[in-house]
C-alpha cells in the first residue's frame, strides 16, 4: 500500500490514478473531501480516501498503517490564514517524518522544488529546504524530487498566464526584464518519475532535479502561452516595485489570487534545473512546454477567469483532468 499525501492535489490526483491503473494499492490522504471526491471519486481501482491534515500528527498515525512507501505531496505555495508555510511546509513534512519513522514505514518521497534551500532568504524555497533538511536527517530510505515548475491542464503558473491574458486587451504586463529562467516540466512526466522512484533503489538518498526538455525565459513562456491561445499582446515590461502593491491588493481583495507579493519574488530566482534526472537518470523524453501541446488553454473564457480569481468554480474547468497518453 502506497501512502500518497496531498492527494487530491495537482500532482496528486495525477499520480495516484497513474498508481492505481497500474495496479498499485494506494491509500489517498485528503484535506478537502469533497475536492478530493471530485478529483478521485470516479477512479475504479485499489483506492482508499481517507481524511487527514498534517498539521494534527493524530490523523497520520492511522493512514500509515499497513503502508510500505509514503508520497508525501502535501505544501502550500500561498499562505491562508494558518496555513503557513511554517505549519505546511516545514512542520507538516516533520509531522509526516515522524509518522512514518512510529509506523515503521522506511521508504518516502519527499516532493521538494529546484532551488529549495533553508538559507534563501525566499520564505517559500526556505520552508521547502527546511522541510527536505528534515527529510534528509531522518534515517528513512528518502529520495527528494525537485521540480522546477509543473505545467498541465490544470496548473497553477502557464494556466494563471493564459487567464491573466484574456482578461487583458491589447497590452500584456510582463514581470521585470522578462530574463528569469524556467525549466517547465510536464505533470506526466513527474508523475512518471514519481512511480518510477519507488521502485528505483539507487535513487535512495538523492535529490533530483527534474525539467523539461527546454530552458525557457519568462518571456519566452508568455509568447508560447500567447501563440497557444491564438492572442495578440504588445508585452510591456514592469518593474516588481511597481507590480507589488498591485498584487497586494489581489491577495486582500480576491480568495484566489493568481499571484501572490512572495511568489512575485520568486520570478527573479533562476529557475533552470542544474542536473535533469529525468534525462540523465530515467532515461525519459520530456513532453516539451510549446504551443501545439497547451490546446487545452483556449477553452478558459473570460467569465471562467474571473470566477476561478474569485475562487468559484468555473465551467471550463474540468474537475478530473484529461492527461493525454
Ligand atoms: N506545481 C508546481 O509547479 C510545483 C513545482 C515544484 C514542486 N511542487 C511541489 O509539488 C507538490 C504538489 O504540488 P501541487 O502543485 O500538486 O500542489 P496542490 O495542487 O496545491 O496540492 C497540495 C495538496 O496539499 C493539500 N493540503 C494542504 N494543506 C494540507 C494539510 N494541512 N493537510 C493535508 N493536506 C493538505 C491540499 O489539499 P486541499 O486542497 O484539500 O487543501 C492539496 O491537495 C508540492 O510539494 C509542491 O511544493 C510543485
Amino acid at each position: 500500500m502506497i501512502l500518497v499525501t496531498g492527494a487530491s492535489g495537482y500532482v496528486g490526483h495525477n499520480l495516484v490514478r497513474r498508481l492505481v491503473t497500474a495496479g498499485h494499492p494506494v491509500r489517498a490522504l485528503v484535506h478537502n473531501p469533497d475536492k478530493a471526491q471530485a478529483r478521485l471519486g470516479a477512479l475504479g481501482g485499489p483506492i482508499e480516501i481517507v481524511q487527514g491534515d498534517v498539521t494534527r500528527p493524530e490523523t497520520l498515525a492511522p493512514a500509515m498503517q499497513g503502508v510500505s512507501a509514503v508520497v508525501h505531496l502535501v505544501a502550500v505555495a500561498i499562505e491562508h490564514g494558518s496555513a503557513t508555510y511554517e505549519r505546511i511546509n516545514f512542520q507538516g513534512t516533520v509531522n509526516v517524518v515522524d509518522a512514518a519513522q512510529a509506523a515503521g514505514v522506511r521508504r518516502l518521497i519527499n516532493m521538494s522544488q529546484n532551488g529549495a534551500d533553508s538559507a534563501l532568504p525566499y520564505r517559500f524555497l526556505a520552508s521547502k529546504g527546511r522541510a527536505q533538511d528534515a527529510v534528509a536527517a531522518s534515517g528513512l530510505d528518502w529520495t527528494a524530487l525537485r521540480p522546477s515548475v509543473i505545467w498541465g491542464p490544470q496548473d497553477e503558473f502557464a494556466n494563471v498566464l493564459a487567464r491573466l491574458i484574456r482578461l487583458t486587451p491589447l497590452v500584456f504586463p510582463v514581470v521585470g526584464d522578462g530574463q528569469a529562467r524556467f525549466q517547465p516540466v510536464y505533470v506526466g512526466d513527474v508523475v512518471e518519475v514519481i512511480a518510477r522512484s519507488l521502485d528505483d533503489e539507487r535513487t535512495i538518498g538523492q535529490e533530483l532535479g527534474l525539467g523539461g526538455p527546454d530552458v525557457l525565459t519568462y518571456e519566452q513562456i508568455v509568447r508560447r502561452v500567447l501563440a497557444a491561445l491564438g492572442a495578440r499582446r504588445a508585452l510591456v515590461h514592469v518593474p516588481v516595485p511597481l507590480l507589488r502593491p498591485v498584487v497586494k491588493l489581489m491577495a486582500l481583495a480576491l480568495p484566489n489570487p493568481p499571484v501572490t507579493a512572495s511568489l512575485l519574488d520568486l520570478l527573479k530566482v533562476d529557475n533552470a534545473v542544474p542536473h535533469n534526472a529525468l534525462t540523465e537518470h530515467f532515461q525519459m523524453t520530456p513532453r516539451p512546454f510549446v504551443p501545439e501541446n497547451l490546446g487545452y488553454m483556449r477553452r478558459f473564457s473570460r467569465t471562467g477567469s474571473i470566477k476561478r480569481f474569485l475562487g468559484q468554480r468555473t465551467a471550463d474547468e474540468p474537475d478530473i483532468e484529461l492527461l493525454p497518453s
